[in-house]
Parts: structure tokens; C-alpha cells; sequence
């Protein structure tokens, strides 16, 4: 049998924590599937004295986790402070640096950072896996790298993070609040540290912009990823999408449109029956378009800890197994220049909800913006003054909302009828526009 692989751990959060506790429960297993034992000689976090529900004292422990970087005693650091800044980054350029291998969960650095620490794991031969920081426990990484390695891929269609889909999707069952629905994502480990990157889309443009990049073969573009939370989503908007025959997600989109790239980030009504639809709680789907397999989508945990921390043991396994491959699949100098954001040439139907002052005439008033604006109306609902157990009634001022479903139009049309609106005298408040992700999701 080799010699054990001796790895460093920074971070002992809620993942953290669970791959010790991995580690500990399944160490004889994992010898006999690795071929050698994965030993952890060192760990680094901030509270030396929390109860983690782990035996840290066979580790050595570290104020510094730089220090991990530095000790000849370590050939693997795992990464799992966070931040796309800072001593995360630190750590992990030093440890690849002095020719460590590197696991990391943390999908903002890698989105922001990868190309560059790629660079750095190619020249001193070394490995740098983030299967945990995409999609927690569905190996989507390692199917993209591996499994669907001969394909040229179309599009990427995926639920990216479990906070979102949990909030929705309990919105969607119970009626509860939005703000209380966050509350318990927080409290069963899903949530960032920053919830706002949850909601606000942050945290799946990360994935998107690592999982693009993976299946077009460009460099990593986060900067470009057009994003868009589920914070103006509401109650009302999901009744009536379930009306229309549609539930809302949030969407992480990665196509190719004529020569340019489109990753987008946003709610979207999916209709029922599909298989994004139909993916509830805390679980994330990827559903892949590849011509030699056509269309595949994996499902499974995107958050929390048991599935995160397998996904890193995954990426230790197979470095304990010898399988070092670049970061990207393509070596890094085969990446393909940024290809140009294409969100303008986006086309689809849209669900526009507003709230219309309530005299003889508005409606009419409004359905003629949206025609000035190009917009072709497929259905109309409006509430009356008492609304319906499907959509609220009139507001406290007497403003009642009102839905359209529009056929399918670009983008750029739909961004001038938005601006119309908002400035329309019959319009009170912010119209919302939800982009429908009919055709494509499968
Ligand atoms: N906050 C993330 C989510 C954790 O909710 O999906 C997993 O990356």
C-alpha cells in the first residue's frame, strides 16, 4: 500500500466538520477504495474551543492556516474558509504554489479566481477540485469532466442553489412568508454566511459561471453572468403562475447564441410537468444538452452539510487515487477567449404582473403601451377589488393587480415596454417581468 495522503483542513464550519466526521466514520473503507489512508494531520479555524461533534486531537492545530500552505507534512490543503478574497485566496495560491494539491468548496473564488489558480495547479502539476462548489452533492463536475467529456454541449439548464429552491418551493406549499421561509435555510446550514448571495442570485451565477466554463470550453466569465434574485417574488406571483400551468424557479441558464455566450440568472415560470418543475426543497437539477447523449439531467442535495462534505471527499478520493486532471478539463491555455454576452438576443414569453389604478380606462391605457412597445398580449387576469384565494385584491389604495402572459419577444423589446410602464400614469409601483422558460427544459 502507498504512503498515506496527508491533508490539511481549514475551515471547520458546518462542511468542515463533516468531512472530519466522514473521515472518522469511514477511514478503513476509504483505505481499502483509495488504496492508501487519507490522513487529516492538521486543522485550521477560528475557535479552537467549539464543540464540532469531532475528535480534533490526533490533528495539530493551526491560528494561521497559512500555515498549512508552509508544513512539509501536508500534500493536500482543503479549503473550506471561504470569500472569493483574502486568506481563502491566500491559502490556496500558497498551497499550489509550493506544489499542494487543493480541494475547495468555494464556488465564489473559484468564479472569480479560477483561471488564474488553474494556471498556478498546471504549473506545479498539481490538482485543484471544487466539486462541492457546485451543486453540493450531485458529481456534476466530475460528470462534465468525465462522463459527458465527448460531447459538445448546447446549453446548460440548472437549480443552483438550494437556499432559493427551498424558499420557493415552501412558499409555494404553505403560503409562509419569504422572510420566515430564509430563516429556516438559515437554520438548517443552507444559507451563505451573506444570504443576500442566495437570494439576490449571486451564489448560482458562481456555479453557472464554473459550470460554462466547463461545458463551453471559454474562460471563466462571471462578469458578464446577467443576474437576478427571487427577492420581488411573491406570494401572488406564484398563485398565478400556478394558474398559468407554471411553477417559478430560479433559473441558471448557459447557451450559446450565434457567436456569443448567454448565462443568465433569474426566476423564471417553468411549466409543470418538466423535470426542473418538479424539483423541490433544498435539491438542485442540471440538466444537460449534449449531442452525443442528447439530454441528461442529475438531481440531488445542493446544500448542506452530508452532501457538500461528500462532494469533498469525492475530490480527495480521487487525488488519493492518483486522478490529477486540469481543473478546467481543457488545459488551461485551450480555453477559449470570452465569448461575447449575448443576453440581448434573448427571446421568450414573459409574465408581467403590475398594479393598475382602479378607473374606467386604464386597462385599456396600459394594453396600448405595450402595444406602442411591440409587446403581443397572449392572456390577461385581473383580480377584482376582493382578489381571490389566487392572487390578492386591491391594494389599500384601491390598486388592482393585473397579469399578462406575452407571446415571445426579445429582450431588448421587453426592457423598452418595461421602462413604458413604470413610467405610466395607470401603473402604480414596480411592474415585475418573469422571463417563461418554455421550449427548452427538459
Ligand atoms: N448557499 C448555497 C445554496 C450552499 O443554498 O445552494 C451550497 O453552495
Amino acid at each position: 500500500m502507498s504512503e498515506a495522503l496527508r491533508i490539511g483542513v481549514a475551515g471547520l464550519g458546518t462542511v468542515g466538520a463533516g468531512v472530519l466526521k466522514i473521515l472518522a466514520a469511514q477511514g478503513d473503507r476509504l483505505t481499502a477504495v483509495c488504496g492508501r489512508s487519507v490522513e487529516v494531520v492538521a486543522v485550521s479555524a477560528r475557535d479552537r474551543n467549539r464543540d464540532r461533534g469531532v475528535d480534533l486531537s490526533s490533528m495539530r492545530w493551526e491560528d494561521d492556516p497559512m500555515a498549512l500552505a508552509a508544513a512539509s507534512d501536508i500534500d493536500l490543503v482543503v479549503e473550506l474558509i471561504g470569500g472569493s478574497e483574502g486568506i481563502a485566496k491566500d491559502l490556496t495560491e500558497a498551497a499550489l504554489k509550493s506544489g499542494k494539491h487543493v480541494v475547495t468548496a468555494n464556488k465564489a473564488m473559484v468564479a472569480h479566481h479560477g483561471v488564474a489558480l488553474a494556471k498556478l495547479a498546471e504549473a506545479s502539476g498539481v490538482a485543484l477540485n471544487y466539486e462541492a462548489a457546485v451543486a453540493g452533492g450531485i458529481p456534476i463536475v466530475k460528470a462534465m469532466r468525465e462522463g459527458l467529456a465527448a460531447n459538445e454541449i448546447a446549453s446548460i439548464h440548472a437549480i443552483l442553489n438550494g437556499t432559493c429552491n427551498y424558499i420557493l418551493t415552501e412558499m409555494e406549499e404553505t403560503g409562509r412568508d419569504f422572510a420566515d421561509v430564509l430563516k429556516d435555510a438559515q437554520d438548517l446550514g443552507y444559507a451563505e454566511a451573506d444570504p443576500s448571495f442566495d437570494v439576490g442570485g449571486i451564489d448560482a451565477a458562481h456555479k453557472l459561471a464554473i459550470l460554462a466554463t466547463l461545458a463551453f470550453g471559454t474562460e471563466l466569465d462571471f462578469d458578464t453572468v446577467h443576474i437576478e434574485g427571487i427577492e420581488t417574488i411573491s406570494a401572488t406571483d406564484i398563485h398565478f403562475a400556478a394558474e398559468f400551468g407554471y411553477k417559478i424557479r430560479l433559473l441558471a441558464i448557459a447557451e450559446k447564441i450565434g457567436d456569443g455566450l448567454v448565462q443568465r440568472v433569474h426566476p423564471a415560470l417553468v411549466p409543470v410537468g418538466t423535470p426542473l418543475a418538479a424539483v423541490s426543497g433544498v435539491y438542485n437539477a442540471v440538466a444537460v444538452d449534449g449531442d452525443r447523449i442528447g439530454h441528461a439531467v442529475l438531481e440531488g442535495r445542493g446544500a448542506g452539510e452530508g452532501p457538500t462534505a461528500s462532494a469533498v471527499l469525492s475530490d480527495l478520493i480521487d487525488i488519493a487515487r492518483g486522478l490529477v486532471v486540469s481543473p478546467f478539463m481543457l488545459p488551461v491555455d485551450r480555453l477559449k477567449a470570452k465569448a461575447p454576452s449575448a443576453m440581448a438576443q434573448h427571446k421568450s414569453a414573459y409574465y408581467l404582473r403590475l398594479r393598475a389604478v382602479d378607473r374606467a380606462g386604464s386597462m385599456a391605457a396600459i394594453t396600448k403601451a405595450l402595444a406602442e412597445a411591440s409587446v403581443s398580449i397572449e392572456r390577461i387576469v385581473q383580480r377584482g377589488p376582493k382578489g381571490d384565494k389566487k392572487g390578492g385584491g386591491s391594494d389599500a389604495s384601491g390598486r388592482l393587480p393585473v397579469v399578462f402572459v406575452t407571446h415571445e419577444c426579445d429582450e431588448a423589446t421587453m426592457v423598452r415596454a418595461m421602462d413604458l410602464l413604470k413610467a405610466h400614469e395607470d401603473v402604480a409601483g414596480e411592474p415585475l417581468m418573469i422571463r417563461i422558460e418554455d421550449g427548452e427544459l427538459r
